[in-house]
């Protein structure tokens, strides 16, 4: 631990910010890799005659901060952590970073199902950091999950972060293209849900550096429209799906109505766009027959 007057750091704080990020990112820096947390942060400026004990130099996490700002690496992949709902998840380049509009997902699960739902089987398709399937796992602990991806890297960081917070053994994770892992589950599922890549190819080319250049492209590229994987994943849903169950995809802002064409198409019924909290249809949802 290093010591140093408050004073100093809040002067070389206010410097920090003055290059340019956001002060969001610049407390996650802080607190995940310099060890001082968000609450202590904002009492600091009413004692400025005080020390203050930090895990690294400021030096170090200056160096940190100008790389995020001058190659605009994201903070959470700097930091190796990100907040999503509740939860504390390991993040690395190999995982997208869970983002906050998803976080709707689990209150879809929650308004269909209820809160205290009776047993069932949920599958969730492109697992990433494990987010969706962890945050389901924790808040229905009867329910059985499988989660699968196809990058044996993103699993290993969904494990981990499943193991930090579970002990618990009601979510399993396979590797392999998106149904093809859960062959012995056919006509099992009550839930399915994928948040698959779904970038239109002209529209990744346009995707900010931050996006473009650091996250992995298999999580966002879904081929000429940007449909490819969620078309693949809609015809061969009902194989897998038990009768009624439920059928839930994010999709990019404007693919909604084809996407509900597609369900339709697929014998789903209660087909529904649901809206962000923006106002964006970024879920469409429906039940096999
Ligand atoms: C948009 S990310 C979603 C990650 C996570 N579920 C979330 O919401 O943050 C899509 C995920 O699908 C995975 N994926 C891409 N192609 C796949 C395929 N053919 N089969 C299975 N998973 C795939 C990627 O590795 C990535 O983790």
């Amino acid at each position: 631990m290093l010591c140093i007057p408050v004073r100093e750091f809040l002067f070389w704080k206010k410097k920090q910010l003055s290059k340019g990020g956001d002060q969001q990112s610049f407390a996650l820096l802080l607190d995940c890799i310099g060890g001082i947390s968000k609450s202590e942060l904002i009492f600091l400026s009413l004692k400025p005659e005080e020390n203050l004990y930090l895990k690294k130099d400021l030096e170090f996490l200056e160096s940190l901060w100008d790389d995020h700002l001058l190659k605009s690496y994201p903070i959470q992949y700097i930091c190796g952590i990100t907040f999503w709902r509740d939860l504390t998840l390991k993040v690395t380049s190999k995982v997208l970073i869970p983002r906050p509009e998803t976080e709707l997902i689990i209150e879809i699960v929650f308004k269909i199902f209820g809160k205290k739902s009776q047993e069932l089987l949920f599958a969730e398709l492109g697992t990433g950091s494990g987010a969706i399937s962890i945050a389901l796992a924790l808040a229905y602990p009867h329910w059985n999950g499988v989660a699968t991806d196809i990058d044996e890297d993103a699993l290993e960081i969904a494990r981990k972060n499943y193991i930090n917070f579970s002990k618990q053994s009601n979510l399993q994770f396979y590797c392999g293209h998106w149904w093809a892992p859960l062959e012995s589950f056919r006509g099992k599922l009550d839930l399915a849900i994928s948040n698959p890549p779904y970038i239109p190819k002209d529209t990744y080319k346009k995707l900010p550096k931050e996006v473009k250049n650091f996250e992995p492209k298999i999580a966002l590229l879904g081929g000429d429209d940007g449909l490819n994987h969620i078309r693949e994943i809609i015809q061969k849903a009902p194989l897998f799906l038990k009768e009624k169950g439920w059928l839930i995809l994010e999709n990019h802002f404007d693919q909604g109505e084809q996407v509900k064409q597609l369900l339709f198409r697929n014998k789903f019924t209660s087909i529904e766009i649901v809206k962000d909290l923006s106002g964006i249809g970024r879920f469409t949802i429906g039940r096999y027959k």
